[in-house]
């Protein structure tokens, strides 16, 4: 069965322990302000959806979500280097604190773009939460305020991020082997 091709990287157990951290430190970095408008957290679809539901229960603050949709097109496990916005916010995000959620960062050139795209909708602020990041692949210079794991150049899926649009409902992150691949 399909599941046998997968190696465990970070399990679930990892991953929770993650989350509940980088949710302590922006409850921590953003602390609340009856003066101030809620922070908003941005995700961008799909696969950041679950590290965002897990996130935000995490934070003990008020919070607004919305998302963003992007779509790069090229070979099934590499990215092209064009990014667009397929969907965009709902919401308005200027004078807003804002914490751009991503599930996992390669080259950059998503949030690199999206950071730009965002920043010029003149938010308070603006700061990248990404659970994976994959710094070894950087094409794109980007900030990143927290990163739950630093991994190897492998692609992984589960906890949200797929291929093809499988294995998001994994509960850790896992590699896959050659034979997965399309
Ligand atoms: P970047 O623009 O190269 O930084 O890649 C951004 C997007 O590529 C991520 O948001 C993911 O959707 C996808 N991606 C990159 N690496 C992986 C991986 O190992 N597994 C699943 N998706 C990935
Ligand atoms: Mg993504």
């Amino acid at each position: 069965m399909a599941y046998s091709r997968l190696e465990t990287l970070i399990s679930g157990q990892q991953l929770q322990v993650r989350v509940k951290e980088l949710g302590r430190m922006i409850t921590a970095d953003y602390p609340a302000d009856p003066g101030r408008e809620d922070l908003r957290l941005i995700a961008v679809l799909s696969g950041a959806f679950v590290f965002l539901a897990d996130l935000i229960r995490e934070i003990e603050r008020d919070v607004s979500v919305d998302f963003l949709g992007t779509n790069s097109y090229g070979p099934s496990t590499t990215t092209s280097g064009e990014v667009k916005i397929g969907k965009d916010l709902d919401h308005e995000i200027a004078g807003l604190d804002v914490l751009l959620v991503e599930d996992i960062v390669d080259t950059g050139l998503t949030v690199n773009y999206l950071c730009q795209v965002l920043q010029q909708r003149q938010p308070r602020s603006l700061r990248v939460v990404t659970l994976l990041d994959k710094p070894s692949r950087r094409i794109k210079p980007v900030e990143l305020a927290y990163v739950g794991f630093e991994i190897p150049d492998r692609f992984v899926v589960g906890y949200g991020l797929d291929h093809a649009q499988r294995y998001r409902n994994l509960p850790g992150i896992c590699v896959l082997g050659k034979d997965g691949l399309a």
